[in-house]
């Protein structure tokens, strides 16, 4: 990636405001932005930064039935995971073949299937970069992260650094990894371990610490790390169960005051990411035959992915 680029961001919620504003404040005239999304939004959007700074731009929106006549030179998915396919099936057609997609979702669900459909190089990004939505025109960056880029089957090492690269220099340290799937699936461990308990008995993070929560959260992991060693995940830092417990508590700890992001899609009566949080755990363990209790509990309590009546 060199020369003017031009990113679709494609799913204007915080996480792609956040991208988007980044890329287009930071780069001085190396990146063209475009934000897309079902409905189109103001195009002057601010950026608030964990600093306190105001970053104000005004960015090219348009809707995904309207895409720019212009091919980028990147795609980037920032949709929730239930919503990806569907965002991508509305532009596919329009892209020219080869045309780099980069895949932002949570969870390990969308992502091989669009690896497989896209007719071009996709990667997959992780990040642990913190953002909320506060209007129409505003998003605020609540704190820093780290994103991690690669593809599945590793290979576009050289497209995995370029965009490394730029989102480096737009401000949102990246580096491009060999082992995203294993990174994908150490952040759906995490999420797992949270978010359905949070989001179930209607929590801040740090109050799975304290009793009645805490024997649930060691026994979800117990299950997430026996499932994923049959899956053949590496366990972080290689310690197997004690790796998986250590990172968990410590994200706990680390976000201690959050209202993570199921409680949050709970509590505004959205769309959950239980499917792609739980489902592909749930499907290992079948396919593994191995037994989940806590986990099939968890997905059972949460109800609908969807609530009912919502697209
Ligand atoms: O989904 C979230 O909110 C976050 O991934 C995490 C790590 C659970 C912290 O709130």
């Amino acid at each position: 990636m060199s020369g003017r680029d031009s990113h679709w961001i494609v799913g204007p919620g915080a996480l792609g405001r956040l991208i988007a504003l980044r890329l287009a404040a930071r780069t001085t005239g190396g990146v063209e932005v475009t934000l897309l999304g079902r409905r189109r939004l103001p195009a002057t959007q601010t950026l608030v930064t964990p600093e306190g700074e105001r970053l104000t731009r005004t960015l090219r929106v348009t809707t995904t039935d309207n895409p720019p006549s212009r091919a980028p030179d990147a795609v980037h998915l920032t949709t929730k995971a239930h919503a990806a396919e569907a965002a991508h099936a509305a532009l596919a057609a329009r892209l020219p073949p080869g045309t780099p997609l980069v895949l932002w979702q949570n969870g390990f669900d969308c992502q091989p299937r669009l690896t497989e459909r896209h007719a071009g190089p996709v990667l997959c990004a992780t990040t642990t970069e913190g953002a909320f939505v506060a209007g129409e025109e505003r998003v605020v960056h609540a704190g820093h992260g780290q994103t991690l880029v690669g593809a599945l089957a590793g290979g576009h090492r050289d497209l995995a650094g370029g965009l490394a690269r730029r989102l480096d220099e737009a401000g949102l340290p990246a580096r491009a990894v060999d082992d995203i799937r294993d990174r994908l699936w150490q952040k759906l461990a995490v999420n797992a371990a949270i978010n359905p308990l949070v989001a179930r008995f209607r929590i801040r993070n740090g109050q799975l610490r304290d009793r009645p929560f805490r024997p649930m959260v060691e026994a979800v992991i117990a299950e997430v790390a026996t499932i994923l060693a049959a899956e053949g995940v590496a366990p972080p830092r290689g310690e197997g169960l004690d790796g998986w417990r250590t990172l968990v508590w410590a994200v706990v700890a680390g976000t201690a005051n959050n209202r993570a992001s199921m409680l949050q899609d709970v509590l505004a009566g959205r769309p959950t990411e239980r499917d792609a949080i739980l489902g592909p755990l749930l499907a290992a363990a079948r396919r593994h035959d191995i037994a989940a209790p806590r986990l099939a509990g968890l997905e059972a309590g949460l109800g609908p992915a969807r609530p009912a009546g919502r697209p």
